[in-house]
């Protein structure tokens, strides 16, 4: 039947969209699939439906795209669609009730505290509850946008500020030294596994906007060098946590292993990850010989409402 590949749309993340999107749709068109481009920043939903398409690829980042809104939308209008439901992609937008849900299933993620929409910074008894260094974001973004790390208290304000360019609250965690890892999930319920794991090294620990998508700069590991008791502990707290928050389909979950006692904490999830050249669930399919478009027929095969 007729696919449509929703990308584009209207968040921060629109530029990384176009090229995550642009990606799947060659990819299943290369396939023999009849699959036909989408963007609901130009289009409104009544074009949407008027396309008769049978299912949707969701290739969008952020809002409108990733946070259950388009998810909702999609019920409404009866079309399957990749990707997580409407809670679990709402829930897994805000990095604050995805912390939430993963302290009350017993998911390893750094302490925090959230700052109310307008309220004052007592930057003093921030850093006397979470210590120094700290990382304050913006909740609702993605792909790095508007995170800053703080390494002193007179800094925090300014971090806050730019964090509030972006959402009301803003999120302040504590900073885990160690190495990153990101670990793509595929599947839903009983049959959701872990991808082999991903290791990042970018330049200086700066996995930024740029790092991720534009430098050559970044270093990946695939799978991981990690031993196997270290490597099964890792992919088990991913599980849990994309069950504990009930994602479908695909995801990705972002993890630091703390240096000093090789502790894991889990940071956010990614319901609707990229798919760039330079994206890491495409990375993990390959380490397991899965092809980039064997990968999007998979996750295309997995649509539904
Ligand atoms: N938010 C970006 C697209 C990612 O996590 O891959
Ligand atoms: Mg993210």
């Amino acid at each position: 039947g007729k696919v449509g590949v929703l990308f584009g749309g209207r968040s921060a993340e629109r530029e990384i969209s176009l090229i995550s999107g642009s990606g799947v749709l060659q990819a299943l068109k290369s396939k023999g699939i009849d699959a036909h481009p989408f963007d609901p920043a130009e289009r409104s939903l009544a074009e949407l439906a008027a396309e008769k398409f049978d299912r949707v690829f969701i290739a969008l980042h952020g809002r409108y795209g990733e946070d259950g809104t388009l998810q909702g939308a999609l019920e409404l209008l009866g079309i399957p669609y990749t990707g997580s439901g409407v809670m679990a992609s709402s829930v897994g937008m805000d990095k604050v009730t995805t912390k939430i849900v993963w302290l009350a299933a017993g998911v390893p993620t750094p302490r925090y505290v959230t700052i109310a929409a307008g309220a004052d910074v007592d930057a003093n008894a921030i850093v006397a509850e979470l210590g120094l260094p700290l990382i304050v974001k913006p909740p609702l973004e993605g792909s790095t946008i508007g995170i800053t790390k703080v390494t002193d208290a007179a800094a925090l304000q300014a971090a806050v500020d730019l964090a509030r360019q972006y959402d009301k609250v803003v999120l302040v965690e504590q900073f885990i030294q160690g190495r990153e890892f990101s670990v793509p999930v595929l599947g839903s319920g009983p049959t959701a596994r872990a991808l082999p794991i991903v290791e990042i090294v970018a330049p200086e620990g700066n996995y930024d906007y740029q790092n991720k998508y534009f430098t050559d700069d970044t270093k990946y590991h695939c799978p991981a060098p990690l031993d196997a008791a270290t490597t099964a502990a890792i992919q088990a707290h991913v599980v849990n946590a994309y069950r504990a928050l009930g994602c479908e389909g695909w995801s990705r979950i972002d993890v630091l292993l703390r240096e000093s006692d090789n502790a894991p904490f889990l940071l956010e999830v990614n319901t609707s990850p990229g798919m760039t050249t330079h994206s890491l669930v495409p990375m993990a399919a390959r380490a397991e010989g899965t092809s980039y478009e064997d990968l999007c027929v998979d996750i295309l095969r997995s649509a539904s409402l």
